[in-house]
């Protein structure tokens, strides 16, 4: 059962085989990526109809790239996967568009995955990979979510963002400090020279009781000294150039307070969620997973509380089409696909941009 699956939700093309025989966990064939951030980064962010173009640019290239690495022909493929959403509409399309035309000229069936799922699933790639059920804690660019994970499509959300995404602080503290775009990573590098504890950010909602996150506040007070350590009028906009007066061991401060606030409430919040059920095991997965500081200081907690923490591996934390051939691939071994699916045969060519994994359920089991 080899299942090819293609990511095109946002600004990273990803293609990828997997081998989805039997019950044993997916064996991935190949995979190739090719990640638009160079194109984006003069805009300081992600252009949808740029996104949208490089998509169709990429991805039967990638496509043949992935056969040629597996040694075998198109016709070997048994489905299709692809991104169903959430996320960008036009660049979605794209995926959607080649995967239902593959699948419709080779006869086979096609798979709407959902991007999260696909996320969530990864860490079944590692060496480590994790057993159901667990807690999972989705921290990509767009989404901040507790899910209780029981197994493939059996998810309950435990608690999510109420604002900000993680990532989304990351990157919008990231850009106040005149970073270039994604944020993120070029952050947690500069705050490895900085002080963590140079400036007290708020930790939102972290004795709120519940698990839910709010990472908005971060972003304004992050302004507020960066303004203040720039000499800059309290009440001014956030220019672009805002932050070059300060000096490089100031901005790499600021960078590893920010990081300090948002580790230290997802390592928080993550270890009161396996309190909470009961489980002793907590998967890590999306963009911000493959922050060192949220892997050291939750590896800590987990190993302190006896909890198995895993993650996928580092290339694969961020987005890609391996984790969608794997999802689809899971999702096939357990005889499941979406109702409405099911209902139209396929092929429907129909993106969900805007889709909360809690409503990929319920399931029709076709198997
Ligand atoms: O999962 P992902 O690749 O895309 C979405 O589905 O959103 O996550 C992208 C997010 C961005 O906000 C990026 O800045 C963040 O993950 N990210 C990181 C790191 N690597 C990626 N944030 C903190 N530290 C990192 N090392
Ligand atoms: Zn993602």
């Amino acid at each position: 059962m080899l299942i090819l699956g293609i990511e095109s939700s946002c600004d990273e093309t990803g293609v990828a085989l997997v081998d989805a025989s039997g019950h044993a966990t997916p064996r991935l064939l190949g995979h190739a990526l090719h990640s638009q951030i160079d194109m984006h980064q003069a805009y300081g962010g992600v252009v949808p109809e740029l996104a949208s173009r490089d998509h169709i640019r990429r991805v039967l290239p990638l496509t043949d790239a992935v056969l040629a690495q597996a040694g075998l022909p198109l016709s070997s493929v048994d489905a299709v996967a692809y991104t169903r959403g959430p996320g960008l509409a036009g660049a979605l399309l794209v995926g959607s568009g080649v995967a239902c035309a593959l699948g419709f000229a080779l006869g086979k069936p096609v798979i709407g995955v959902h991007h999260l799922e696909g996320h969530l699933l990864s860490p079944f790639l590692s060496a480590d990979p994790p057993e159901f059920p667990f807690v999972a804690l989705l921290v990509s660019g767009g989404h901040s979510q507790l899910m209780r994970v029981d197994g493939v499509g059996r998810y309950d959300l435990l608690g999510e963002t109420i604002d900000d995404a993680a990532g989304e602080a990351f990157d919008k503290s990231a850009k106040l400090l005149g970073l270039p775009y994604p944020g993120g990573p070029a952050l947690s590098r500069l705050a490895q020279q900085g002080d963590p504890l140079a400036y007290k950010f708020p930790r939102p909602l972290l004795h709120s009781g519940d698990l839910d996150f709010s990472f908005a506040g971060l972003k304004t007070a992050v302004l507020t000294q960066v303004k203040r350590l720039a000499h800059a009028h309290p009440d001014g906009p956030a220019l672009p150039h805002l932050a070059d007066p300060l000096s490089a061991q100031q901005k790499a401060d600021v960078a590893a307070s920010v990081q300090a606030a948002i580790v230290e409430v997802l390592v928080k919040k993550s270890m009161a969620a396996v309190r909470q059920s009961g489980l002793r095991r907590l998967v890590v997965a999306g963009g911000v997973g493959a922050n060192a500081s949220l892997r050291e200081q939750l590896g800590a907690a987990c190993e302190k509380a006896g909890v198995r923490v895993h993650y996928p591996e580092l290339h694969l934390c961020t987005d890609n089409g391996a984790m969608i051939a794997l999802a689809g691939g899971m999702r096939a071994q357990a005889g499941l696909s979406s109702d409405d699916e099911a209902a139209s045969g396929g092929y429907q060519f129909d993106v969900k941009p805007r889709w909360p994994l809690s409503d990929v359920r319920p399931f029709t089991a076709i198997g």
